[in-house]
């Protein structure tokens, strides 16, 4: 079929860089903050290269947004998935003719990449609509043409709802307690019912000066915005993980928009053009961070268009591979749709698509044994080489957390029930292999010191051959009578007893730890206070690697020297997790205490993003000032602290069905094999079954 009909989203504007009014609809149905200091500030902050240029009264920045809806339909023929398409561009122009050649680009270009669209396409037979913001990332699509005039009638009825993201002080934090759309769904009030702090006050006021507009949407926030840095490498870009606190902060403040947009923009820029020395990431790969870029527009002069540059860790410093964005990026859908109550954008087809893709390129069969992700060095908050390659564990709870989440999320039907099965699976040989294989107390390390090596056997107690004398010397003094942890690391032959606290905490929050065991994380740092939170919380990891050690395992990294940045130093973006785990296990005096010991310094200190030393006493060394998910994790931990029943949205309890699955396959091939989640017939540590009630006869 070659039919072709269409419908253009938007009705192009020229826009003046100082935008005097935004109260207009977007495309993507949210309305503009009514703030016009709001967006004049952020322009003037984030596109200093349009300043810097000549003739700075007649630049255009691109806009894709009505005032009233102003529907344009545009042809795209030779289309053999016979479905309608219809794209919009960025750059603005009140001239249709080069509204029609920008379609035109945009339909050649999606042409040249017609595989990834088409098979998108093909999975479902709705008629869609693409929205096209720029030549570099994928179209954007809406499910059908009535859902898309919904999104653009919405914007123009919902007057309640504009009211209710309106910034109403200066400070823009929304106190409004409207419940109820026009259309009758539900949203969120915003959680601040007290007058909000200096301290929270700056706060706010820095986190929304981070944030970065594309075509005059707000879609995240800068990972760092000093004002004296003059070299900040790529720390003026949005990164996923970090604006994830962002995110937070925003939904628990009632403001849905800015994170509804990242989703989205992030969506499309999902494995794309991107290739690394000639060779292209894989489908669903989420890139680490992406820039939005003024671009001059060819022949227009003095007029630029936004353009969405993502890095896939070809420009990123050690080119690593950026893992953990696909995970983040599952994790805040769900806490959207959670803290909105918004379940509409999780159920569009591009998004499942695109929790699809993610889960098929961590699900892939490859090389590895285990049911842990196989990744390079520095694939997540720790970028850089560390000795965390192989199967570290913030990797693994991250994994975990976002196969719960998109168990969640994932509408079943044919074409998804054998990769809702692979992630039940999944969930349950993961549980199983960190509960068993990672935890380590009192009694595993002495188990393991007393271990026997080289045994040849599917029955082998120490079936990763450790040698106990890998049992590093601080271990045996530093590991209470009570509480344990989960080591950073598993590869054959090789335990790293470090404590990652990112790891910890998100085994704490997603349940990937038994009940037990997440108590005795707990414990342990309660008990190890002084070690990993005083001074200014959280350590990144503990011990330091020193001396020889560091110089094999980092590579002599001059900014992973002992005690300071990825290397034991202090990250105060990690209290927001560690609140979220202690109200999860019902500690919640224990995130104030940490949340006020960070509030005495981080102000004074302008909002660093790590501390160095043993007791994080000093600002670190090489800095970044003003780091937006400092700024965005404390403000984050202070409304998770007052609004217990959102934080209770955001962590998973025990789920016994997944502990139920057993999915011991292997005896399906003829395979002799015995059950290894038989509830430990390894002297193990646990005093409780790693699964409950499982009968050998499941396996
Ligand atoms: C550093 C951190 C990384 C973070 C980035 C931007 O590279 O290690 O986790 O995303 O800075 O803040």
């Amino acid at each position: 079929m070659n039919t072709s009909s269409g419908i253009g989203l938007s009705t192009m504007k020229p826009c003046r860089r100082i935008l005097v009014s935004c109260k207009n609809s977007s495309l993507f149905g949210f309305p503009f903050l009514n703030s016009n200091y709001l967006i004049t500030d952020n322009l003037s902050k984030l596109q200093p290269n349009l300043n810097d240029l000549p003739d700075s009264s007649n630049r255009v920045v691109g806009f894709t947004r009505t005032n009233t809806p102003n529907w344009r339909a545009f042809c795209l023929s030779g289309s053999d998935s016979g479905q309608s398409r219809f794209f919009s561009g960025c750059p603005l122009n009140t001239s249709n003719d080069r509204l029609v050649s920008n379609i035109a680009n945009v339909a050649s270009d999606v042409r040249n990449h017609s595989t990834s669209i088409e098979s998108r396409v093909n999975q479902n037979s709705f008629e869609k609509i693409y929205v096209r913001g720029d030549l570099h990332v994928k179209p954007l699509l809406i499910e059908t043409i009535e859902e898309a005039h919904k999104v653009l009638e919405n914007v123009e009825k919902d007057k309640d709802y504009e009211a209710r993201v309106e910034a109403n002080d200066s400070l823009g934090v929304n106190r409004d307690n409207l419940n109820q759309r026009s259309d009758g769904s539900m949203v969120f009030r915003s959680t601040l019912k007290r007058e909000v702090s200096e301290v929270e006050k700056e706060a706010w006021k820095l986190l929304r000066g981070a944030v970065v507009n594309y075509c005059g949407l707000p879609v995240g926030t800068v990972a760092a915005a000093d004002p004296a840095d003059k070299l900040p490498l790529n720390y003026d870009q949005v990164f996923i993980r970090d604006f994830v606190p962002s995110a937070l902060a925003f939904l628990l403040n009632g403001e849905g928009e800015i994170v509804k947009n990242f989703l989205l923009h992030t969506l499309q820029l999902q494995s794309w053009e991107k290739t690394v020395d000639c060779h292209s990431p894989g489908q669903g790969l989420m890139p680490a961070s992406f820039k939005v870029k003024a671009v001059p527009l060819e022949g227009r002069n003095g007029e630029f268009e936004d353009v969405l540059d993502p890095d896939f860790g070809e420009s990123a410093i050690g080119r690593v591979a950026p893992v953990d964005s696909g995970l983040w990026w599952i994790i805040l859908l769900r806490a959207y749709g959670k803290i909105t109550g918004d379940y509409s954008l999780q159920e569009r087809v591009d998004v499942q698509t695109g929790i699809r893709w993610i889960l098929n390129l961590c699900l892939t069969d490859g090389f590895d044994m285990f049911p842990t992700l196989l990744v390079t060095d520095g694939s997540c908050m720790i970028d850089r080489r560390m000795g965390i390659h192989g199967h570290p564990l913030e990797i693994q709870s991250l994994f975990y957390s976002a196969l719960r989440c998109s168990r969640e999320m994932l509408t079943v039907n044919d074409s998804t029930k054998k990769l809702v099965a692979a992630i039940n699976n999944r969930l349950s040989a993961l549980s199983f292999h960190i509960r068993e294989h990672y935890w380590v107390d009192m009694k595993k390390i002495n188990e393991i010191y007393r271990y026997k090596t080289e045994e040849y056997s599917t029955e082998a107690i120490n079936k990763f051959n450790i040698y106990p004398e890998q049992i590093p010397s601080w271990l045996v003094d530093w590991i209470p009578e009570n509480g344990g942890y989960f080591i950073g690391n598993l590869q054959p032959a090789h335990m790293d007893f470090r404590f990652f606290t990112l790891g910890n905490l998100w085994a704490i929050i997603s349940s990937l730890g038994t009940p037990t065991q997440n108590e005795g994380v707990v414990s342990l740092i309660e008990d190890k206070w002084d070690d990993l939170v005083s001074g200014m919380p959280l350590k990144i990891c503990y011990p330091a690697l020193e001396y020889e050690e560091w110089r094999v395992i980092t590579g002599s990294d001059p900014k992973n020297t002992p005690w300071s940045y990825h290397n034991a130093g202090s990250w105060p973006t990690l209290l927001w997790q560690f609140t979220l785990a202690c109200m999860k296990m019902g500690k919640p005096e224990l995130a104030s205490r940490a949340l006020a010991s960070a509030e005495k310094r981080l102000l004074v200190d302008q909002w660093p993003e790590y501390y160095d030393t043993r007791h994080g006493r000093f600002i670190g060394k090489q800095s970044r000032l003003y780091q937006t998910w400092t700024i965005a994790g404390y403000l984050t931990s202070k409304m998770l602290l007052e609004n217990p029943e959102m934080a209770s949205m955001l962590f998973w309890n025990e789920d016994y069905e997944i502990l139920e699955n057993c999915v011991c396959g292997l005896n399906k091939n003829g395979r002799r094999t015995k059950c290894a989640r038989v509830a430990s017939r390894s002297p193990s540590s646990m005093s409780e079954p790693l699964l409950p009630q499982i009968k050998e006869t499941h396996c």
